[in-house]
């Protein structure tokens, strides 16, 4: 069964009692009892140098992701240096904002020093070796917020396009139980936190294969992962309403709990035949890529709008199994979307603009959560 009533009367509940109020309802409270809300935020945001944002945040949204300020490169640039000062500005405030707090990302092929993987000499390290650094590492971040960071991303885009594990180093030199091993390692230095293996494009049916059999061997082998991040950067027409309630009713089969974690919507054309969410692919400049550079016509901001409606729709009739939306950001000036694949694009992928005011689609999802049913 799709919808838990619970959760959905509490939702229209909650909508309900703000309306009768007189105030505009906020993202967060309009799917209150059905999943929390979030945004990935960077340091000018949860500093407070972005005043605006920061505000934005704390009215619309009840959980935080760090873009990037806990990924290796950052926070462990050396063997034996962390730098921890933006990741414990990062957990403040989304203490001080009581919010849901998640961690990204502890193991992932991508922005990961070259160190990590070489010895003295630039060879590649073993097996041996590299376990302990990634056990050291997870030890030491993780320990560091126990209690704090509420949810790890543990592992980050292990699967490939055809299901297969991908190759990276983390694979090569350990082998596939790096991953097992990444789980325990995270479970022993904080045994309450959610454990989450995050992955894009798994609607895409032979990803998706893939990603369900290794969380099928995962949890046979009693490995502590208890959910599945879903990015989610999508476009207008993919994935398929049918591909997202596909992909979320499977994984929840398997008994995890599953998060929609990187959520934004991209209208520019695509160089590509198909979705990527490959941060390591980069396209020459061409002006047929970037048409809007003053602006959407009305047509695509509608098409926008409905897009972010139906999303919302579609995530929330997976109450209690859909345990959080995150975007990927807050306003379209900062967002990732407008430097990849192509460098310098007008990106228009999430729900605030490029002077952080609500777009029509703040409505339309806040209006997209379930009602009390009559
Ligand atoms: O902070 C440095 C700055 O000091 C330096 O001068 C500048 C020069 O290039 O780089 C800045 O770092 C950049 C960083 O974003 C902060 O802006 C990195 O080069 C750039 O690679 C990095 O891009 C991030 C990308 O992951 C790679 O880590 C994007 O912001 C971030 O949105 C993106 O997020 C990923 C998720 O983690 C995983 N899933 C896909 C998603 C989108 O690619």
């Amino acid at each position: 069964m799709r919808h838990h009533f619970g959760a959905i009367l509490s939702c229209g509940l909650v909508f309900a009692s703000v309306l009768a109020a007189g105030q505009q309802p906020t993202l967060k409270d309009a799917y209150n009892g059905c999943f929390v809300v979030g945004a990935a935020l960077n340091p000018a945001q949860f500093t407070g140098r972005d005043a605006k944002e920061a505000a934005i945040i704390k009215a619309q949204f009840n959980a935080i992701s760090p873009e990037n300020v806990l990924k290796w490169e950052v926070i462990h640039p050396q063997p034996n240096s962390y730098n921890f000062g933006p990741a414990d500005q990062y957990v403040d405030f989304g203490q001080q904002n009581h919010m849901f707090i998640l961690g990204h990302t502890l193991v992932w092929h991508s922005q990961t020093p070259k160190w990590v993987f070489q010895d003295d000499k630039g060879n590649p390290v073993s097996r041996k070796v590299l376990l302990k650094r990634m056990q050291d590492h997870i030890k030491t971040v993780v320990g560091r917020y126990k209690g704090r960071i509420n949810s790890w991303d543990v592992v980050n885009e292990v699967v490939d396009e055809d299901g297969t594990l991908r190759q990276s180093p983390w694979m090569k030199i350990i082998g596939p139980d790096y991953i097992e091993k990444a789980f325990e390692y995270a479970h022993k230095a904080d045994p309450k936190a959610q454990l989450n293996y995050n992955d894009y494009n798994l609607e895409n049916e032979a990803k998706r294969k893939g990603a369900l059999q290794l969380v099928r061997k995962l949890k046979a082998k009693g490995v502590p992962i208890t959910g599945v991040g879903l990015q989610d950067h999508v476009s207008l027409d993919w994935p398929t309403a049918d591909q997202l309630n596909t992909t979320i009713d499977e994984f929840g089969k398997l008994g995890v709990k599953v998060m929609i974690t990187e959520l934004d919507v991209d209208v520019l054309p695509s160089p590509f035949q198909d979705p990527t969410a490959d941060v390591s692919v980069k396209v020459a400049s061409n002006p047929k890529y970037n048409p809007y550079p003053n602006g959407l016509p009305e047509t695509v901001q509608q098409q926008i709008t409905n897009r972010w409606a139906e999303l919302f729709r579609i995530y929330s009739s997976h109450c209690g199994l859909v345990t959080r939306v995150t975007l990927w950001g807050v306003s379209d000036k900062d967002s990732w979307k407008n430097n990849w694949p192509i460098r310098g694009r007008t990106n228009y992928p999430l729900l605030f603009d490029r002077e952080s005011e609500p777009k029509p689609a703040v409505k339309a999802v806040i209006e997209a959560a379930p009602k009390k049913p009559s």
